[in-house]
């Protein structure tokens, strides 16, 4: 295709020991989830929320393949916790800059790994008063999860493995990668 230029493994020398998932199969599993979403949101308002700053990928494919109105806003959070390991007591960045009381709310998220950051950001904005709060993530990994939490949009389940790309990071780098991969030992010092 014409203009058509994207990073791709073989630019990051061997850092990427596997690929997940293709572009392809993640724009192709996002425009059913976004199908969905049509249906079930038809006639209602919709709010997306996304997680900055992991979900920027997630939110600007998805929303881009809903054809029912809706408006976009962002929060960012941050989990106390040791290095990858999330312990639930989660501090606002970066709030919301809508009100959302009475509004259906979908929270977009790029991934969902113990459950304890989005458990505590469902809870938190059901304070609020919304007419309703629904989630939807590309990635989960249930052997992972460390509470129960009903996600009602999910792209794929995935092996619970440290992945990267595709708005996921390691040190902040590999998210613009437009797959989803797993680190060689030798990235992280494995
Ligand atoms: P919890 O455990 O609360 O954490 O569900 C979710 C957040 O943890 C980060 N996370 C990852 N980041 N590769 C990453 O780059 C991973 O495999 C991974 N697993 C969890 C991510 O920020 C997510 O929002
Ligand atoms: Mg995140």
């Amino acid at each position: 295709r014409i203009g058509r230029r994207t990073v791709e493994a073989a630019d990051m020398g061997g850092d990427l020991e596997k690929i997940l998932l293709t572009a392809e199969q993640i724009d192709a599993r996002l425009a059913q989830l976004a199908a969905q979403i049509d249906e079930e949101y038809r006639g209602r308002d919709l709010l997306l929320v996304g997680v900055l700053r992991g979900a920027v990928m997630t939110m600007a494919d998805l929303s881009r393949k809903i054809r029912i109105p809706l408006e976009m806003d962002w929060m960012a959070v941050s989990s106390y916790g040791s290095g990858t390991k999330s312990s639930g007591v989660v501090r606002i960045l970066k709030d919301l800059d809508t009100d959302i009381q009475g509004r259906n709310v979908l929270i977009v998220e790029d991934i969902i790994d113990s459950g304890l950051t989005l458990s505590w950001l469902r809870s938190n904005l059901l304070s609020r008063g919304p007419e309703s709060v629904r989630i939807a993530t590309t990635l989960r990994k249930p052997e992972a999860a460390k509470v129960a939490i009903d996600v009602d949009y999910v792209g794929f389940d995935i092996p619970n493995e440290f992945v990267v790309g595709y708005g996921l990071d390691y040190a902040e780098r590999y998210r613009h990668l437009p797959f989803v991969g797993t680190l060689a030992p030798h990235v992280y010092g494995g």
